[in-house]
């Protein structure tokens, strides 16, 4: 994924993949039904890769929001979550769930993925597994819950870098929260859209337009989406969050601490040295009108 530049290691100059390689990659347009039904099933067959690649970093009940390692434990940009009801968007095998239920809240964690579920869902079944956390496939553009049923929403780079319509994400969340209630999510910081998905020092040169919004994608031989990460720059954050009548209350750009000497991805601590790798949004639903 482009960057995934999150947990993918895929090259995205097609023409520096191997002929034999039945996989493409590159950036076209992909419509919003394509792109989730090509990263449902990504985000399937990878689940188990995934935890295995990712799992030691993230711990398993813990909430990390970044390759940075910005943990809510000492964080706190969800403020006091004891009590509270709190949605987690695309919550993969829901580490950042199972820390919310261990502090006391009612946590529902959301995702696309039915095997990312399955991982959480197994993980949630350790003796030693905070309980509590309810999990739900859904699709984030379309929650299945009512309006106002959640104190807290939160993502750590969950949905929102996959979606081609975020600004329907942004929409719903801001729907099924309670006014006054607070929404914080992370995401890859828009500016890496800009520079090779690579964590030495080719990944320090821009080769594309910053302001380019086609989406990184791969596709089968017969051109059939198997993935999608779509870009926003910074301004369309900040404008679809707004127009889903939201308000920001602080933009977090995690610098990379000093001892940190692991990499994730195109995350290392070369890069992070240099340049923002993570963009983490605090925002809220006003409690009142406008
Ligand atoms: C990078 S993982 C984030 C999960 C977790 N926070 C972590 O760091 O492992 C992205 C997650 O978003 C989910 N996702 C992608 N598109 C989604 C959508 N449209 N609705 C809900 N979840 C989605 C994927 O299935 C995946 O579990």
């Amino acid at each position: 994924m482009l960057q995934d530049r999150f947990m993918h290691e895929a090259e995205h100059d097609p023409a520096a993949l191997p002929a034999v390689d039945p996989d493409r990659s590159g950036y076209r347009p992909a419509a919003p039904g394509e792109t989730v039904r090509a990263n449902r099933s990504w985000w399937d067959d990878e689940a188990e890769d995934y935890y295995d690649e990712h799992g030691r970093f993230l711990g398993d009940d813990r909430f990390v929001w970044c390759p940075e390692g910005v943990d809510e434990s000492r964080a706190r940009l969800l403020g006091e979550v004891a009590g509270r009801a709190v949605l987690e968007v695309g919550c993969g095998a829901a580490q950042c769930s199972r820390w919310l239920a261990a502090q006391g809240a009612r946590v529902v964690g959301v995702d696309l993925s039915g095997r990312m579920l399955a991982v959480a869902a197994r993980l949630g079944r350790r003796p030693e597994a905070p309980g509590g956390a309810a999990l739900v496939q859904a699709d984030a553009r379309t929650l299945p819950f009512r309006d106002a049923s959640f104190d807290l929403a939160c993502s750590a780079f969950g949905a929102l870098p996959f979606v081609a319509d975020p600004d329907q994400v942004m929409r719903e969340v801001a729907r099924v929260l309670r006014p006054g209630g607070r929404w914080v999510f992370s995401v890859t910081h828009p500016v890496r859209w800009a520079f090779p998905d690579d964590p030495g020092p080719a990944g320090l040169t821009a080769v594309r337009s910053y302001f380019d919004r086609t989406p990184y994608v791969e596709e089968d031989r017969n051109g059939t989406l198997t993935y999608a990460e779509h870009h926003r720059t910074l301004g369309d954050r900040v404008r679809d969050l707004v127009a889903a009548g939201l308000r920001l209350d602080n933009l977090v750009e995690p610098e990379w601490p000093a001892d940190h000497h692991g990499s994730w991805g195109a995350w290392s601590p070369l890069r992070g040295r240099i340049l923002p790798g993570t963009a983490i949004f605090v925002t809220h639903r006003p409690a009142g009108p406008g």
